[in-house]
C-alpha cells in the first residue's frame, strides 16, 4: 500500500511535493516524473515549473495558504 503525496506549502516560498508525481501533457501523455521536489509559486524560476530558491532575492511573500 502506498502513501498518499504530500504538498507542504513554504512560508513565503516554495511548495514541497513529498512522493511521486506524473506530469502529464495536453494530450494525457506522462512527460515526466518526479519524485520528491520544489514547485516554484512566486513565477520568478528560470526552471519552471520547479524552485530555484530566486524567491529568496525577489522577496517573494506568499498569500492565503501561508
Ligand atoms: S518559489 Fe522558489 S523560485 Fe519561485
Amino acid at each position: 500500500m502506498s502513501e498518499n503525496t504530500k504538498m507542504y506549502v513554504k512560508p513565503n516560498g516554495s511548495i514541497h511535493v513529498i512522493g511521486t508525481v506524473d506530469f502529464i501533457d495536453a494530450e494525457g501523455l506522462v512527460i515526466r516524473t518526479e519524485t520528491n521536489f520544489k514547485l516554484c509559486r512566486c513565477g520568478h524560476s528560470k526552471n519552471q515549473p520547479f524552485c530555484d530558491h530566486s524567491h529568496r532575492e525577489h522577496g517573494f511573500q506568499g498569500l492565503g495558504l501561508s
